[in-house]
């Protein structure tokens, strides 16, 4: 066992971090505020080869191993977690779907660009569509449906909270092609979001990741040749849970910067700031806090080097997967709230950027499966 990262992970993370601070830290508040999309940065994180991180060289992809992609969504998230889902869901959930998934063709018509992230000059990235209004951890009770039709399929429904709902050029769809089969009876598709049928609602004003633009998007009688489908028929659930225990460590990755960015923040600050005539890092009180911060946050990254080391050592990594974001993600929370708290009045304000990191930080709990789902994915994996 080492505890060493290697060059290449060290350049990649040199690389992430001055893209994070030359890039994404100008404007991001102003971002926040303005729910405004981060469309220069993701076409810069495309032309430095992180929106297809893990994918083969083959397929116009890095080629880079899951630690340094862990690396990276760390670096990123610690200044902007908005660009960083929107590299997440590229990355781990679409990129690596249709890479192990699907088809010659599919990979070469849609893979290939989707990891460059652009196509012909133009931003070329993917969403994931799973989430309905009213099935969300109860994924299998998704009411879409896909009907078969001579060459085609014909796919009617609403999906909800769809990230990049409206940036993405192309959706991979899950859709029930058999009520009568539960789980087995679900299909997943690859749509193109210009096709006829396809219409995308207003987006969501949130509380955190105000950047990323949330959709709902809803298909009318959407023609979708049969080609598109991606794996055997009934496949389309269980090629969601293995994609999404790959995009849980992206999302834990997503927790970990934001937890160590509020942490490396808190510690600038307690040099800095006054009180009681000496620098609040000299009261003890604040010295614990940041032993305990630190402590969390290194814990945290351990578990997603290990769910990352896992996948690229091809062994299970769904439980693993599932650690490291429930971890991550409560204590992306917790850091972010007692960094607040050292920041004091301050920390309340926009300038000092760990009030909006607090607020980003909550969404880790719920999307890609609640707190609650990850326990029952633990809990099913340790007691089986
Ligand atoms: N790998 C392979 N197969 C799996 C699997 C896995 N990790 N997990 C389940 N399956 C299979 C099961 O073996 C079972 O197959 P069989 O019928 O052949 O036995 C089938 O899938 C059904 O499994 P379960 O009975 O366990 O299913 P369930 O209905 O009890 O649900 C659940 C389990 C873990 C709660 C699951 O529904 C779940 O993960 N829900 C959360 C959904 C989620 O994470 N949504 C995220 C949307 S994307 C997103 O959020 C993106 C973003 O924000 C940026
Ligand atoms: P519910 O499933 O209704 O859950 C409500 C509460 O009940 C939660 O606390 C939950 O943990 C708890 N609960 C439910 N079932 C159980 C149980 N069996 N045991 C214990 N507790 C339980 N989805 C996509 O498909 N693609 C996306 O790109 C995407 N992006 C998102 C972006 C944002 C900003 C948001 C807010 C959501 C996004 N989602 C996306 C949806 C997200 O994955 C769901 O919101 C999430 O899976 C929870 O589903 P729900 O909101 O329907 O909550």
């Amino acid at each position: 066992m080492t505890f060493k990262l290697t060059e290449e992970q060290l350049m990649i993370r040199q690389a992430a971090h001055d893209f994070a601070n030359t890039e994404c830290l100008p404007g991001v508040i102003e971002r926040d505020e303005k729910q405004k999309f981060p469309y220069e940065q993701v076409i810069k994180l495309a032309e430095l080869g992180f929106m297809g991180m893990m994918v083969s060289p083959d397929y116009g992809g890095s080629g880079l191993d899951t630690v340094s992609y862990v690396i990276a969504m760390e670096e990123i998230s610690k200044v902007d977690a908005s660009t960083s889902v929107c590299m997440s869901v590229n990355n781990s959930l679409v990129c690596y779907g249709i890479e192990a998934f699907g088809t010659e063709e599919q990979k070469k018509k849609y893979l290939t660009p989707l990891a460059q992230g652009r196509k012909g000059g133009e931003l070329y990235i993917g969403a994931f569509l799973l989430s309905e209004p009213e099935a969300g951890s109860d994924a299998t009770s998704q009411r879409t449906t896909a009907v078969a039709k001579d060459d085609h399929y014909v796919i009617n429904g609403v999906k909800n909270w769809i990230t990049n709902g409206n940036s993405a050029s192309v959706y991979l769809v899950f859709a029930q092609t058999d009520l009568t089969k539960g789980s087995r009876g679900i299909d997943v598709f690859i749509v193109e979001k210009n096709w006829p049928g396809v219409t995308v609602g207003p987006k969501e004003n949130k509380l955190g990741i105000r950047g990323s633009d949330t959709h709902s998007i809803s298909f009318t009688d959407v023609k979708v040749p049969k080609e598109n489908r991606v794996g055997k028929h009934g496949f389309g659930f269980k090629f969601a849970m293995m994609t999404l225990s790959g995009g849980r460590i992206g999302i834990a990755s997503q927790a970990l910067g934001l937890a160590s960015g509020a942490l490396e923040r808190s510690i600038a600050y307690s040099k800095e700031r006054k009180a009681f005539g000496t620098e609040i890092k000299n009261h003890q009180v604040i010295q614990f806090k940041i032993a305990d911060m630190a402590t969390r946050v290194e814990a945290a990254r351990l578990l997603c080097f290990r769910a990352a080391w896992q996948k690229d050592k091809g062994e299970d990594y769904t439980e693993s997967a599932a650690m490291a974001k429930v971890f991550a993600s409560e204590t992306a929370m917790w850091v972010t709230t007692e960094a607040i708290q050292i920041h004091g009045g301050y920390g309340y304000v926009k300038e000092y950027h760990v009030e909006r990191m607090m607020r980003d930080a909550k969404i880790t709990q719920i999307y890609e499966g609640t707190s609650e789902v990850q326990r029952i994915v633990i809990s099913r994996g340790i007691l089986k």
